[in-house]
């Protein structure tokens, strides 16, 4: 019997760690407790210490969120930043103009007075972060109301807030956690001047396009490199002349010794959004109805805009960054029906669900969890046509400027028709400055194409109730006609009817707007709380809550991490190989060459084109320290780390703590990761640190760069 009770313990001990070895995304100050045995046991050589110290400097001053939603690391003392092609996408298509093209060409700066800054980008440094659970969760109760209960937490985390800024000098966010049951905060500083300092052409950093996103095998050198500026003490500065490179006290060193099956590997970075949690029907609501809905509105906008892209480089610049971001959640929500449904993904969840209904309907536990699955089921059921109406409204807002400026304008320019002579000289500065903003890129005949498309999606495909405008001009079924003539009649079709407007405002003209009308209706409908829902809504979020914190309590989940939110996490794993795939060249399924590159060029292809003397170098084989033991250039490989989107541009780093990767994409097969982790088929895409440096190195000639690295070759 004891010794029964010891193996039990034991097991009990071992058993979540090891067994899901490379599942998780971890705060970093649980390393030490939680993961760190293991993480050596797979070849960590760090101390839990090494990667996250408050006050000591440690791996975690290298790793920074890039611009909100991507990751890049800290790559020289100098401030140079490394994330990914796809990530600097915005801002490489920002810097270019047809006549000087860095999206279509490339762009290396050759000293520090190259560098460019576009408008607005910034990076976040992760300073610290705590515990503050007790703190929040003792000043609320399962009885309260759920916006009670919201207030009452939004009020502390003000406070926390205010505590932890330092006078306004670091950026602190409260997080909710295990839907609910756990807080968190978080202290960052921000940088906002960041300037591109170099990229390969987007035939390099986007090669495979969209046929390849989401796939293995794959060649992309998904790279480009940007560098933080500072004040001279080194404090966040807005742009300035006088502004220097960050000096930073942390870097990366670079290891181009290679990577080879098994070989440790760990992910630090910021995970935008995982469910791992999300119950059985809500799984069922997103391949039925959420998804299919976006999907279909995503590949519509798509055509349109690639439609006219393809007519206008100028056109394609203006829209490239738009596109390639519905483009890849496209592709990925389409993968997430296939996976989801293929694996049944609902089913398995169903089976944990009915478990914790055995449980929770335990005498013990009635009266705390006793109505939690059937709460939830009935949230979803209730739910399921409204999630497809809003993922066609959502899909309008997405992709269509005019669905949401004149909503965004019209608003200012009410308080402006309202307010006195003195009021009005005050509003003017800030309305025309929004105003500028919004008019400043765009393409007229395909917004108002998006917007006739999507309405005419919108109004034909949602059985659930639309807004009363929309109802009406549903039955006009000409939507190209319709949109016609509403920015012929709307003071919002240019710039320069809404700057006239400043000039005489009157009310009536306004309210009368037809895009303004429209608009205001699209956003009301969207803002739109019904009230039948309230109440179930308010039962759902506290049954959800309850659900993780029983399936907690009672041991039938072993998820011992939290769901991502674009907090900063780590991840650990292994360089390892999805079974044969015959479409790869490479002698072990782990990695990718250049050669395979080479075999999948097309020229003139929009996706699988190379600039012409890619041809050249892989004919001379001037692969020198970069090349692997065969003599090949490695290009892209896989480790089974656990990350999702938000994790692009994050560095992949040895045992040591060096850089090996830069993470840019996840594997099709796997693309039900977001709500289930799958430890078999679940791969991360990297691009191996060996093609980053002969692309800038030899390749690109960009020594500067080079030489500001910390190169080690063993
Ligand atoms: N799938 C990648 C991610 O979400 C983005 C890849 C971008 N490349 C592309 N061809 N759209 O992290």
């Amino acid at each position: 019997m004891k010794k029964l009770n010891r193996i039990l313990i034991a097991l009990f001990i071992v058993l979540p760690t090891s067994i899901f070895a490379n599942e998780g995304m971890w705060f970093l100050m649980h390393l030490e407790r939680l993961n760190h045995r293991d993480m050596q046991k797979m070849g960590l050589q760090l101390t839990a210490k090494e990667i996250y110290s408050i006050n000591n400097q440690s791996l975690k001053d290298a790793i920074v969120q890039f611009n909100g939603g991507c990751t890049a690391s800290i790559i020289s003392s100098n401030g140079l930043v490394l994330t990914n092609h796809h990530c600097g996408y915005n801002a490489i298509a920002e810097l270019s103009t047809a006549e000087q093209n860095h999206l279509k060409n490339g762009f290396w700066a050759k000293s520090l007075d190259q560098e460019l800054k576009p408008q607005s980008l910034y990076v976040r440094f992760f300073v610290r972060m705590d515990d503050v659970s007790e703190r929040i969760l003792s000043l609320v109760t399962n009885t309260m109301s759920e916006k009670e209960r919201e207030a009452i937490i939004n009020k502390e985390i003000a406070k926390i807030q205010e505590e932890n800024s330092d006078g306004g000098k670091y950026t602190v966010s409260v997080r909710p956690f295990y839907q609910g049951n756990e807080y968190y905060y978080f202290v960052y500083e921000d940088y906002t001047d960041v300037r591109l300092v170099g990229a390969p052409s987007e035939s390099i950093g986007k090669y495979g396009g969209d046929t390849d996103n989401w796939e293995w095998p794959r060649h992309t050198g998904d790279f480009s490199l940007f560098r933080v500026y500072a004040d001279a003490n080194g404090q966040p500065s807005e742009y300035s002349e006088d502004n220097v490179p960050l000096n930073v006290n942390y870097h990366l060193p670079v290891n181009i010794g290679g990577v080879k099956e098994n070989d440790f590997a760990m992910i630090l970075g910021y995970p935008g959004r995982t469910n791992r949690w999300m119950p059985a029907e809500g799984i069922e609501q997103n391949v039925k109805y959420a998804y299919p809905a976006w999907v279909e509105g995503s590949k519509l906008s798509m055509d349109v805009m690639k439609k006219y892209m393809d007519k206008d480089e100028s056109v394609n610049l203006m829209y490239a960054s738009q596109y390639a971001g519905i483009a890849n959640y496209w592709k990925n929500r389409q993968g997430m029906i296939d996976a989801l449904t293929k694996h049944g993904t609902a089913e398995t969840k169903r089976k944990t669900e009915n478990k914790f209904d055995k449980w929770a309907n335990k005498p013990k536990y009635k009266s705390a969890y006793g109505n939690v699955i059937s709460t939830i089921n009935n949230y979803y059921k209730l739910t399921n046509e409204k999630s497809q109406h809003d993922n066609y409204l959502i899909g309008l807002l997405r992709s269509s400027k005019f669905s949401i400026l004149p909503y965004r304008i019209g608003r200012g320019l009410e308080n402006y028709a309202d307010a006195n002579e003195a009021k009005r000289k005050e509003l003017v500065p800030r309305l025309t400055a929004l105003i500028s903003n919004s008019y400043k890129e765009y393409h007229l005949p395909l917004e108002k194409e998006i917007l006739a498309e999507q309405l005419k999606l919108y109004t034909s495909k949602s059985n659930y109730s639309l807004p009363e405008l929309l109802s009406e001009v549903k039955q006009i079924n000409d939507f190209t006609d319709y949109v016609e003539a509403i920015f012929n009649l709307s003071m919002f079709g240019s710039k320069e009817g809404v700057e006239a407007f400043l000039k005489y405002p009157d009310k009536d003209i306004l309210s009368n707007d037809p895009l303004y009308k429209l608009s205001s209706a699209i956003l009301a409908k969207y803002r739109e709380q019904p009230e039948m829902l309230q109440q179930p809504l308010n039962d759902y979020q506290k049954s959800f809550r309850l659900l993780v914190e029983g399936l907690r309590e009672s041991g039938i989940s072993r998820i011992e991490y939290p769901d991502a939110n674009s907090t900063l996490r780590l991840s650990y794993g292994k360089v390892r190989a999805l079974p044969k795939d015959t479409r790869n060249d490479a002698y072990i399924n782990n990695y990718t060459t250049f050669k395979g590159v080479i075999n999948k060029y097309k020229p003139n292809d929009d996706e699988f084109d190379l600039p012409k003397d890619m041809l050249k170098f892989f004919e001379n084989k001037n692969y020198g320290r970069y090349a692997n033991k065969d003599g090949e250039l490695a290009v892209n490989f896989l480790t089974d780390n656990d990350i999702t989107g938000g994790n692009s541009g994050s560095p992949v780093l040895n045992g040591k703590g060096e850089l090996i990767g830069l993470a840019f994409d996840g594997n099709i097969e796997a693309m039900a990761g977001d709500v289930i982790f799958d430890k078999d088929l679940q791969r991360t895409i990297n691009l191996d640190i060996r093609y980053v440096l002969w692309l800038i190195d030899t390749y690109s000639n960009a020594k500067n760069i080079i030489d500001e690295l910390t190169i080690i070759n063993n």
